[in-house]
């Protein structure tokens, strides 16, 4: 509580870019989504380096990255995007209002990278050759709905 409200003096005074540095997302339902996606990056990098022999394949491994994927993309997001929780509307988030404007489409994503994660579920055991067919399609569903959806670096 103390070094909380040292750091809130701290930043009052602070320049422009320590306030930017010490903010961090404080909204349950955005550090949820956001978590999530992390998880979702965790698991595929480890599918994308055995796909391109940055790391030994393993098919142990492979699968339990690719069934973790598949259940990430069933976990409830209902009150992960909340209206007002994007990049116009509060700090610290990347997610385009464009979203909100489209939510079939995102619907339509959020189902195609579960079809996708569950091919790589079915594939990643196999083999190397398997895994490398299917990592683009993958690959392609969460890179699809970026570029549609959130603010670039
Ligand atoms: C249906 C749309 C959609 C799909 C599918 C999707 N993402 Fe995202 N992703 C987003 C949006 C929107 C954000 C920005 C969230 C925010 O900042 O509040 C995001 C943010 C991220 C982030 C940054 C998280 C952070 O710490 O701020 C990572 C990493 C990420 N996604 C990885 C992935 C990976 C890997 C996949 C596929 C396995 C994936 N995403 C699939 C929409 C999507």
């Amino acid at each position: 509580m103390f070094r909380r409200i040292a750091l809130i003096a701290t930043v009052a005074v602070g320049s422009v870019v320590a306030v930017a540095q010490a903010q961090e997302q404080t909204d349950p339902n955005v550090v949820a989504r956001q978590s999530l996606m992390r998880l979702n990056a965790y698991n595929i990098g480890v599918l994308g380096s055995m796909a391109q022999g940055r790391m030994e394949y393993d098919a142990a491994r492979a699968s339990a990255a690719a069934t973790s994927l598949y259940h990430l993309s069933l976990v409830d997001q209902s009150r992960m995007w909340p209206p007002g929780s994007d990049t116009s509307s509060i700090e610290n988030t990347r997610a385009l209002p464009a979203l909100w404007d489209n939510m079939d489409d995102v619907m339509m994503r959020g189902m195609a990278l579960r079809t996708a994660a569950e091919d790589m579920m079915n594939a990643a055991g196999t083999d190397l050759a398997s895994l490398q067919g299917a990592i683009g399609a993958l690959g392609a569903s969460c890179g699809g709905c970026h570029r549609a959806y959130r603010q670039p670096d």
